[in-house]
Parts: structure tokens; C-alpha cells; sequence
């Protein structure tokens, strides 16, 4: 959202942060020193006993993802009404699929869009019985972009949710299912076409973010609120506007359309141009094989494969803000539902309205735990202070509130310049914490310790890390200021995130200077951990000034043609318990599935019970019994690495599970958004 690299509020999981795990190496963008890395058991014993991971450092060969990622260039493929796929990246293939800006306008005369498709193919073909269909990820955000959550995490999705016997073993066709997993790119998302921006080219706007950082937080000095307002009039005026200004002659503004009921409607698309193309491929499929082996009277291929025109379902995974998204659709189409699976629930109502209880009340609670933890380990926690939990949480408190008194000046290093450790970075690192306590409690006591010490280098060091400065490109000089080759696409996400959030969340745009500081003193009151930080989301529309064509009913709610499942941690920071109760409630027979752990989305720590339950869910249909609280197998700070190998190595197929799990946890990566 607006000034800091602040609210991915709604967003579970990385971004940019590339695995570690699975690249050996740390990406700029990547959160450098606290990324797990490396493979196996090993480096996994060395992660739980030093506390913080140091950045590795290797060359700078490309890992073999971000080599993959180069040639391809989403301007290679034209846009159609129906999915064209062509291969891409690693084993994927990606499509642009031509919808309507404005589902509702009757003339054929509106603006279209382009919206970016990847898929990962199942493991069988989709001519196959055993073929499950896709399924639809969201990564949250808003703003995130999906296509690039199919690139990162669609192989351990796929792991979780697919059959764990591999398609060659099986005999029995009905019993074993494999599924895509396809992500897109929302509106004003990364490559979903027209894109927008809100500076004059990229320069301008890493400028503009330093400016933003150096200038501080919510709370991190007595003019905090004058200075960030002020930002968020000149930011938000502008890009609204920016966003606002319709293409062409007769054409629609793609900011009134970027709000998340549009969105759920080009899913129902992709899942419709989903099933033409499955019905192609069964036909070309039963031809080769009427060929090669006689005509097959029953056509069983073809059957199998026919579109169901106007009647194809969702299969759907969301996290986050992706639950909201997925909440919508089910409510808009109700009997449009295959499978959905919700982690990490945002209360819709809330979320469209404001009316309700804040999101971020357990958020205090998940630092609690963070001290009791660390007490628990003892010596380990480098934050570790005698005289119980209690002791803990004050050792902290005094040095945030002794950064906010002054900052500490930090000596150039051989890789960076002089720099200021602040407050507003330190509260950085604790957002970090609280949304992935499985690395980020570790990564939270190592810096605090160092400060401790009245040295602010890693601290420093990490917020270096994250820069990543950039010139405009010559074609972009060329233009001009503004002009289309001065959009980068991938760099708009805080944007992205504004543009979807704030016209879904129109109550929002509405504050003055005093309503809003009351909103603010109020989530201080909730949540001394990351009340400063919420109110920055409220920050992010304020002076934005769209409507939306397409508003959302309240409440969120619907009779489903199959019970949706929601899955929570007991303890979330900014999609707690309660949301997902109240959302359970508003989908009759919809599951509620609770995972024992802390942090944001389950992913945030492995659970096989519950990956299990996820597995058997998308396979079957089935839901887990009600009540069910799956535990966690792995603890911040406690981290057992005996543990760990035993559950690697138990049984070949959870085995795998739990690497995918694994690999998932760690990806550590700084919220950019907040859901
Ligand atoms: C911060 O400054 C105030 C006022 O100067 C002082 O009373 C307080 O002790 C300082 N706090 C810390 C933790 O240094
Ligand atoms: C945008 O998509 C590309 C793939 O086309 C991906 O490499 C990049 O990381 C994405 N950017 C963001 C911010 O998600
Ligand atoms: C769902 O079905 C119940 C029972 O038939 C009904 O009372 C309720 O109004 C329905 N909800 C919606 C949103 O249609």
C-alpha cells in the first residue's frame, strides 16, 4: 500500500521471496537474512540451532528458476476469448484470456482486458480419468499476483492436493485424482493488461518509497502522522485519478473495475474456457484413438471431457485476502462450486464494510508466544532474559521504545553504505514475526540481540537487502515520463493492492484527519504489535477517490452446491479464529477446519493432519469432522531437527508431504500487502 513496503495485510505468502530451499541462493528482493537455506536435514539442524540463517552467499549464476523465467515475455502471446495455451517458464503454460472490463455493459463496444493465465499441468493428462481438473490458487494481497504463486509454490500445492500414489502405480482409475493448478493475475495485477501506474517511471517511484522509509511510520516520531498523511493525499490523489481516466473514446475506466466482484466473474470465465478447452483435448484425443484402436463406440473419451456449458465449477484455493475473492464468488455463484478451500479467512463483511470486530486482535497474543518460546529454549534464544516470558517481552519493549527515542547510526560495511537503524525498521521485522513465526521469530531475536548489543548492522543489512533500485529503461527514456514503456510490470503491487482494496472497501476512502486518527488510536488499542502498521491499510485509501461499477452485496453469503472448508490457525494476526467461524456460518455445512499454530495461513507452519484433510478434500469431496484441531509439526524456536527427519523420512509419501510443507514455511518473505 502506500509509503512503506507496508500491508500485504491479506497475504499469506511470498511474493518475491524465492525459496532459499529450493535456489540455494537469496533473490534482492528476498528477506536476505533470515532466508532457510540450502537442502535437506543438514542445513535444517543448523537453522534450529543458530537462530538467524546468514544471507548465503554464492555467485551470481542465475538459480535455474529465474533462468527459465527470462526468454518467456507474456507480449508473445495474443489475447482470445478462449484459452490458448503456450509453454512458458518451466514446465508451465500460460495463456491470455480477452474478457470484458465491465461484465455489465450491454454495447460490444467497452474496453477489454487481458488477463494473465499460468498453469501447471497435472501429472496425467487432462484426457485421463484419473485427471481431477485445475485448480484455481490466489495468493492474497490484495494485489498479489497468482501467476507468479503457480510458479513458486504450484509444485508443492500440487503435492498436497493430488493423490500421494504416483499415476503410474495406480490401477483403480476412480480412486486417484491429479489436478492443475492454474494461477492468474488479478485486475491492475503484474501482467493482466491494461496495467497502470502511479509515477512517472520506476526511478521515480523507489525514490518515493525510500522518501517514505526514511520518513518513518505511523507512530515512529511526533510528526509520523502529518508527514504520512500528506504522503497519502499526494499518492493516492494522483494514482486514483491516474486510474480513473478511461482509455479511449466510449471506453471504461479500469479503476472502476478492479474491485474484487469482477474479478470472481473472469474466474467463472477461466473455469467456463476451462471446460472448451478440456472438450477440445478429449476430442483430438478420442480421434487419435478411434484411430489407433477402432472406434470406440461410447466415445468415452469425448464424454468424459464435454464442456458443460454454463454449468462448470470452481476448484479453488485462496488464501487470505484470496479468501475474500473466494467468499465472492460463492456468494455471486453459488451453484458454481466444486471445491474451495479457504486458509486464512478474512471476515468478508468486515472487509466490504468495515463494520465488525478489527482483524488484528490475536496479533498481541502471537508475540506472547513468541516470549513464551523463547523462554523456553532458554540460552538458544539469543533475546532469552531471565525471570520467565514477562522478562522477555520487556527486554524487547525497552528497545523498541529506546529506538523510537533514537535511532542508531550504523558504519558503512563492505557491501553498503552508513545507514540508521530505526524504529519504524525494527517494527518491520516484527510484522515479519508475527505473519511467520516458524523463521521469523528466530530472525525477530537475532536482530533484537544485536541491537541489544548497541550494534545496528543487521538490522541495516536486512533493509538494505530488500532495496532494489532501478534506472528507467532506454525505451523508457525515450518515451517520456508517464508513457506505457515506463510501466513495469511486477513493481505495481502496493498500487495494485490500493486500487483493488480501497473499491472494495469504499467506507474507507471517506476519513478526515480526525476520523482518522481515532481509527488509529483505536487498533493501538488492539494491538500494540501491529496496530501502527494497520492503520497504514487504512492509509492506503484515503483521498483515493473511484467507485466501483460493480458493488458487492452484503452480507457475504450463499447456499453452495458443495461445502466450502475453511482452515485457520488458532492463532492468526490479521485473519483471526473468529473471521473464519463467522464465515463458516454465513455458508451452511461449510467446514471449519482449525490448525494449532501461530501465524499467518496454515502454510505458515506443516501439518500433515491438516494437508491430509486438504488432500482428502479436494480427492473426495469429504469434509474433516467438525471440531477437528490439527497440531502443528514444527514450532518457532523449538524446532526439533530429529523431528523434522523423522517426518522426511517416516514414509516415502509423507515424506514428500512434509518436504513440500517444508519448503512452503520457510519461504520467508516480507508482507508487501497486508492480506
Ligand atoms: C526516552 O526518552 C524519554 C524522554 O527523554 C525518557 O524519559 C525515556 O527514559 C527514554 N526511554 C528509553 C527507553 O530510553
Ligand atoms: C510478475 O510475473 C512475473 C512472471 O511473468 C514474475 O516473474 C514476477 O515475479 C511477478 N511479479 C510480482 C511482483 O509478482
Ligand atoms: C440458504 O438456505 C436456507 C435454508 O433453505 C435459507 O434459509 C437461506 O435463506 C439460504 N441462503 C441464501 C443466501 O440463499
Amino acid at each position: 500500500m502506500e509509503s512503506h513496503k507496508h500491508p500485504n495485510f491479506l497475504r499469506c505468502q511470498i511474493q518475491n521471496g524465492d525459496s532459499a530451499w529450493r535456489s540455494g541462493r537469496s533473490r534482492r528482493n528476498a528477506v536476505n537474512g533470515c532466508v532457510l537455506a540450502i537442502t535437506a536435514i543438514a542445513a535444517l539442524s543448523w537453522w534450529f540451532l543458530s537462530p538467524t540463517a546468514p544471507v548465503p552467499t554464492q555467485g551470481t549464476n542465475s538459480s535455474p528458476a529465474t533462468k527459465l523465467l527470462e526468454p518467456f515475455s507474456w507480449g508473445q502471446i495474443t489475447p482470445s476469448q478462449s484459452l490458448e495455451y503456450h509453454d512458458c517458464f518451466d514446465g508451465f503454460q500460460c495463456a491470455r484470456l480477452d474478457v470484458p472490463m465491465d461484465w455489465h455493459r450491454s454495447d460490444s463496444l467497452g474496453t477489454r482486458m487481458a488477463v494473465a493465465i499460468t498453469r501447471l499441468p497435472a501429472k496425467v493428462p487432462v484426457t485421463d480419468p484419473q485427471y481431477g481438473g485445475a485448480i484455481i490458487i490466489n495468493p492474497g494481497g490484495p494485489g498479489g499476483s497468482g501467476v507468479t504463486k503457480a510458479l513458486l509454490s504450484g509444485r508443492n500445492l500440487q503435492t498436497v492436493v493430488d493423490s500421494a500414489a504416483s499415476p503410474a502405480e495406480t490401477t483403480d482409475g476412480s480412486r486417484h485424482r491429479y489436478f492443475d493448478i492454474i494461477g492468474f493475475d488479478p485486475r491492475g495485477v503484474n501482467n493482466t493488461t491494461p496495467g497502470f501506474s502511479c509515477f512517472p517511471n520506476l526511478f521515480a517511484q523507489k525514490n518515493w518509497e525510500l522518501q517514505a522509509e526514511a520518513d518513518g511510520m505511523l507512530g515512529s516520531s511526533a510528526n509520523s502522522f502529518m508527514r504520512n498523511w500528506k504522503r497519502a493525499i499526494a499518492l493516492n490523489t494522483g494514482c486514483s485519478k491516474a486510474i480513473s481516466t478511461p482509455s479511449g473514446d466510449g471506453g471504461d475506466a479500469l479503476g472502476e473495475h478492479t474491485n474484487t466482484p469482477p474479478v470472481a466473474r473472469d474466474m467463472l470465465e477461466i473455469v467456463e474456457r476451462h471446460g472448451e478447452w478440456r472438450e477440445k483435448q478429449g476430442m483430438e484425443a478420442q480421434r487419435r484413438h478411434d484411430q489407433s484402436r477402432g472406434h470406440d463406440p461410447e466415445q468415452s473419451i469425448f464424454t468424459r471431457t464435454k464442456w458443460k456449458h454454463g454449468q462448470e465449477k470452481l476448484l479453488y484455493w485462496g488464501r487470505s485476502y484470496g479468501t475474500v475473492l473466494g467468499t465472492t464468488f460463492a456468494a455471486l455463484f453459488p451453484d458454481r462450486v466444486e471445491r474451495m478451500l479457504l486458509d486464512g479467512v478474512v471476515d468478508a463483511d468486515k472487509y466490504y464494510t468495515g463494520a465488525g470486530p478489527e482483524p488484528i486482535v490475536d496479533s498481541d497474543a502471537i508475540f506472547d508466544k513468541f516470549s513464551s518460546y523463547c523462554d523456553e529454549v532458554g540460552e538458544e534464544c539469543p533475546l532469552y532474559t531471565p525471570g520467565g516470558p514477562a522478562a522477555i517481552k520487556q527486554t524487547y519493549k525497552e528497545l523498541e521504545d529506546s529506538l523510537l527515542n533514537s535511532s542508531m547510526s550504523v558504519l558503512p560495511s563492505e557491501t553498503r553504505g552508513p545507514g540508521v537503524a530505526t524504529w519504524t525498521d525494527l517494527k518491520v521485522v516484527l510484522r515479519i514475526a508475527v505473519y511467520q513465526p516458524l523463521a521469523g521469530f528466530s530472525f525477530l531475536a537475532d536482530i533484537a540481540s544485536n541491537l541489544l548489543t548497541g550494534d545496528g548492522s543487521k538490522l541495516v543489512d536486512f533493509k538494505h537487502g530488500r532495496r532494489s533500485p532501478a534506472c528507467p529503461s532506454d525505451e523508457c527514456l525515450a518515451a517520456g515520463p508517464w508513457s506505457s514503456p515506463c510501466q513495469v510490470a511486477g513493481q505495481n503491487e502496493l498500487y495494485s493492492s490500493s486500487a483493488i482494496l480501497c473499491t472494495d472497501a469504499e467506507y474507507m476512502q471517506e476519513a478526515d484527519e480526525e476520523g482518522f486518527k481515532r481509527t488509529w488510536r483505536s487498533l493501538q488499542e488492539v494491538s500494540s504489535t501491529v496496530g501502527d502498521y494497520w492503520a497504514h491499510v487504512r492509509l492506503a485509501c484515503v483521498a483515493w477517490s473511484v467507485r466501483p461499477k460493480w458493488k458487492m452485496p452484503v452480507p457475504v453469503t450463499g447456499n453452495t452446491s458443495h461445502p466450502l472448508l475453511f482452515v485457520n490457525n488458532l492463532l492468526d494476526p490479521v485473519t483471526p479464529l473468529q473471521s473464519a467461524k463467522h464465515m463458516s456460518r454465513a455458508f451452511p455445512g461449510s467446514g471449519l477446519l482449525q490448525q494449532d499454530s501461530e501465524g499467518h495461513c496454515t502454510l505458515a507452519a506443516p501439518s500433515l493432519c491438516v494437508s491430509k484433510a486438504i488432500r482428502k478434500y479436494f480427492q473426495t469431496g469429504e469434509l474433516p469432522a467438525a471440531g477437528t484441531v490439527c497440531d502443528a509439526d514444527l514450532k518457532p524456536l523449538l524446532g526439533n531437527p530429529s523431528k523434522v527427519e523423522e517426518h522426511l523420512t517416516r514414509s516415502p509419501e509423507d515424506g514428500a508431504l512434509y518436504k513440500a510443507l517444508l519448503e512452503e514455511a520457510q519461504r520467508l518473505r516480507l508482507p508487501e500487502t497486508p492480506l
